[in-house]
């Protein structure tokens, strides 16, 4: 019985060897990354609305306008990742109601679920609309009245088309102290890190401190040297550089746009 079995084990150990230096290797990777997942869905707020109309990124009433037109999510902890998952594109679909259509629709994370259903990982809480999007057409509301389903998921890069990405300088700031949101980021949609450089003799790269949702934050100490410039690193490790984004006077409560975008 042993040497019948002595064979076909170094069979299975060339068979293994050769998986992992084969060049195939690395197609099957890139098809693994294109997958789809299982997730639950709710949804939230209105039927038609946008969730909170805001939410905990930060977005404010961005998200019922274009781009992000209401297509948007709140995610479980694993999706929200703390705020750091703000910004991040999925395609989403069903499959398991009689009134899905099966077509994938992509939404954007915007806010945060913190319990209930979304602690059963991973979950999105959709807005009324991006649930309802889901639906064959006309059959939203009866996708709707499901109120819970199994979905299928997939992260996808953001493109953002006819809208620049923008920093919006945070009401609390002030000359000495930048707290800054990023939205309309488009390809990995999410951050990893944010850097701020001044203007004049103190110019040099200086990290920002993510504060919550979609804000970065750095507390100078002293006087900020306006034009202030931001490097983004997205959450896959490419950098962007904002030339001179903040300008000579800015003011807390103002955005500004970007002539650079991913
Ligand atoms: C977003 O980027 C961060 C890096 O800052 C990463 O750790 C996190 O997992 C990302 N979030 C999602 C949902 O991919």
């Amino acid at each position: 019985m042993a040497s019948k079995l002595q064979l076909p084990r170094s069979f299975i150990a060339i068979v293994v060897l050769a998986t992992v230096i084969h060049p195939c290797t690395s197609v099957e990777f890139h098809r693994k990354l294109a997958s789809w997942s299982n997730a639950g869905a709710t949804w939230y707020g209105a039927a038609n609305g946008a969730g909170s109309d805001g939410g905990a990124c930060g977005y404010k009433g961005a998200v019922d306008q274009p781009p992000f037109s209401s297509m948007i999510a709140a995610g479980g902890p694993s999706l929200y990742a703390s705020g750091l998952g703000c910004g991040s594109c999925y395609q989403v679909k069903c499959t398991g109601n009689a009134a899905c259509s099966s077509s994938p629709v992509t939404v954007v994370i915007t806010d945060q679920c913190p319990g209930g259903p979304c602690l059963e990982e991973p979950h999105f809480d959709l807005s009324g609309t991006a649930f309802g999007a889901m639906a064959k057409p006309g059959q939203a509301d009866q996708l709707r009245a499901a109120g819970v389903l199994q979905i299928q998921f997939t992260r996808v890069q953001c493109n953002w088309d006819g809208v620049k990405l923008t920093f919006v300088v945070d009401a609390g700031s002030n000359p000495n102290y930048l707290a800054v949101l990023v939205q309309y980021q488009n390809g990995d949609g999410n951050l990893s890190g944010v850097e701020l450089m001044q203007s004049g003799a103190a110019a040099a790269w200086t990290p920002m401190q993510h504060s919550w949702g979609a804000v970065w934050k750095l507390d100078a100490g002293s006087a900020l040297q306006a034009p202030l410039s931001l490097r983004l690193t997205s959450s896959s490790g490419k950098k962007l550089v904002a030339s001179n984004v903040i300008p000579l006077g800015w003011k807390a409560g103002s955005a500004y746009q970007s002539a650079v975008n991913y």
